[in-house]
């Protein structure tokens, strides 16, 4: 056991930071294969959210410049803080069937104008934007020259207080991957679709510039293990993220409207009215907005 272990670990160690990355973002069904190689890394010390990359996300861009991204040097930071302490795959099984949509079926998408529901969609510098909450999902992208550099002040902001209230009912909650550029998205995405296919890959990493991580609005918390559900923080981050701005992105028996398999640790920032009005109607942030996400 002890020669497991310590095998496990030198294994883990030796695993580049690139690989680390490819750890945050997806993987279906890997678990069997390196969970347990993973573990000792999944015990280093929680990443603090970064608190750079000002760009305020849900707010349409102005044209004077809002999506300039900032200086390389904390770009890279943010990156390598928000990607070295992955530490295992998602465990979602790949084989599980998608669920079946409702017979409301979201509208169709559309560039500019209103969604089902009523809502504005607006495109700015290439963002879409509905209501006024940027979108990235699979019917809409962002350039691949959007670039905060790192979670926005407000998400971060808001990760730190609902950090902070966690820690005060003794839950440890740490982002585990937050911001992610375009460019480490196109890498994610295209092992996983050299390793799974693309239409398992498509199930749960987004293409570059789909992912929600490009925002600076999205993070992983503490585990992209599904076992997260399950555990006091998961359970804690489900029932009062909202509260905080928050809200869980891919809801379980939603991926007929999200198009991923659940994901009980990716929760994205809409400021707390929104949070606490999706937390509410019980729907997804495509159904609230009545919004589609597939690929064209
Ligand atoms: N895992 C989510 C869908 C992403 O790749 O952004
Ligand atoms: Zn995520």
């Amino acid at each position: 056991m002890a020669l497991l272990l310590t095998a496990s670990v030198l294994c883990a160690c030796m695993r580049t930071s690139d690989q680390l990355q490819d750890e945050t973002a997806g993987g279906a069904d890997m678990v069997s294969r390196i969970s347990s190689e993973l573990v000792p890394l999944s015990t280093e010390a929680p990443a603090v959210a970064p608190t750079e990359g000002k760009t305020d996300g849900n707010a349409p861009a102005t044209t004077d410049g809002q999506t300039t991204a900032p200086a390389e040097t904390t770009s890279a930071k943010q990156e390598e803080t928000t990607s070295e302490k992955a530490t295992e795959k998602p465990t979602e099984k790949a084989t599980e069937a998608p669920t079946e949509a409702p017979t409301q079926a979201p509208a169709a998408p559309a560039s500019s104008g209103v969604t089902s529901k009523g809502y504005s969609i607006e495109v700015i510098n290439g963002i879409t934007y509905v209501g006024g909450v940027m979108i990235a999902n699979k019917t809409y992208s962002l350039p691949s020259s959007y670039y905060p550099g790192g979670l926005t002040g407000d998400c971060s902001a808001a990760f730190s207080r609902m950090q902070s209230a966690a820690a005060g009912e003794g839950l440890n909650l740490f982002v585990l991957s937050g911001f992610r550029s375009y460019d480490t998205q196109a890498g994610l995405y295209d092992r996983y679709c050299a390793r799974d296919g693309k239409a398992a890959a498509d199930r749960y990493s987004a293409r570059p510039g789909h992912s929600e991580h490009q925002t600076g609005l999205a993070i992983d918390v503490n585990s992209v293990s599904s076992d997260f559900e399950y555990t006091a923080e998961g359970q804690w981050l489900a029932a009062n993220c909202y509260k905080y701005g928050f809200i869980l992105r891919y809801m379980k028996g939603k991926e007929w409207a999200t198009g991923y398999m659940y994901e009980p640790w990716h929760v994205r920032y809409v400021g707390e009215d929104l949070a606490a009005k999706i937390y509410n109607s019980g729907l997804c942030l495509e159904e609230y907005f009545g919004i589609t996400s597939s690929y064209s």
